[in-house]
């Protein structure tokens, strides 16, 4: 009766040791099966005598039987944890989305369009591919006036450069020949500045035009302080300072009080009390005229506003550069 102590210890031991399903079936082949340990031990039965048999049979049985319950047993043990194992782990750390915004130049953009829009004002597009025509010649823009050159303006061929302003938004608007015309016209222009602190080779205008019977300075310095006081604060106050563009007679530079230490001085306004954001001025009758309307009969004031010096102001950044780099780490600050 030797050898089934040693064999219900191994398969106790293996038993224990069975991870999963497969493991346990082979298990059942190795001792149980047709070339099985145990199915071994019943064919030897056929050696013993007579009277020794039925005793052995009936150990070798129970052993069997043992086996059988044992895979039985674990198997059903196995398939109980893997029940209860949670399929999601609510331990882990969510994965967030990530939810875009809009670049800083557009949210400004989109402020002034929103403020001059409820100022019943349309807002226009032009190309960015220009003519010099468009780009100086209707604005008035002398032949011998520097911003023609090929060193200031980028030239595609002789008559196609990329404007350098949004001003001849204007000259396209009025030739519709639609009047009167309330308009902005915001976009991109290009300059062949060296890349600097505050200079980029592209960057952002918004153009302003109104053009009717009887406009005045007055309804120039009106309009822009009523946008200022909305971008700005209603204490904002306004400065008009003489200055020359080809386009407006008179023209002047605009400068708005400092929103942060409203006049007087600090960083943002670099000691001035005053931030200068753009050129205005009264729509030159030669401009007007060029396009065929009667300068005796319309008048109309103008403006041209940096989209990134508003932004810079406003967000306190002070190197425009970072409006191009796609940096994400200063985009998501906005
Ligand atoms: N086009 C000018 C520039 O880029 C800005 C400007 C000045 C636009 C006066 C105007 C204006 O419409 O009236 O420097």
């Amino acid at each position: 009766m030797s050898g089934l102590d040693d064999l219900t210890a191994q398969f106790e031991t293996e038993l224990l040791q069975a991870r999963d399903a497969r493991a346990l079936e082979e298990l059942r082949v190795r001792f149980v099966g047709k070339k099985g340990l145990l199915t071994a031990q019943f064919k030897e039965l056929g050696m013993l005598s007579t009277a020794e048999r039925p005793a052995r049979g009936a150990e070798l049985n129970l052993l069997k039987e043992k086996i059988n319950q044992g895979l039985d047993g674990q198997l059903e043990v196995l398939r109980q944890k893997q029940w209860s194992k949670p399929t999601l782990d609510l331990t882990l750390p969510g994965r967030s989305s990530e939810i875009g915004r809009l670049h800083p130049l557009v949210q400004v953009e989109e402020r002034v369009k929103s403020i001059f829009r409820s100022m019943g004002f349309t807002v226009e597009t032009g190309p960015e591919i220009e003519t010099p025509y468009y780009n100086f010649t209707a604005l008035n823009t002398p032949e011998w006036h520097p911003a023609r050159d090929e060193a200031d303006t980028f030239y595609i061929d002789k008559e196609h450069l990329l404007r350098t302003e949004t001003s001849p938004v204007q000259i396209r608007v009025l030739e519709r020949g639609k009047l009167p015309v309330r308009m902005i016209a915001p976009g991109r222009v290009y300059r062949k500045d060296k890349p600097d602190p505050t200079h980029f080779p592209v960057f952002h205008q918004v153009e302003g035009l109104y053009v009717d019977h009887g406009v005045t300075f007055a309804d120039l310095k009106g309009t822009l302080l009523t946008f200022y006081r909305q971008l700005f604060g209603s204490d904002t106050k306004l400065r008009f300072r003489p200055h020359y563009f080809p386009f407006t007679e008179p023209s002047a530079e605009v400068d708005a009080s400092c929103f942060l230490c409203k006049g007087s001085g600090c960083r943002v306004c670099k000691d001035k009390g005053w931030l200068e954001m753009g050129g205005s001025g009264m729509v030159d009758p030669a401009v007007l005229s060029g396009v065929g309307i009667d300068p005796e009969e319309w008048t109309g004031f103008a403006f041209g506003l940096g989209i990134e010096r508003t932004a810079m102001i406003w967000y306190g950044v002070d190197d425009i550069r970072l409006f191009y780099e796609n940096d994400l780490r200063f985009l998501r600050q906005f």
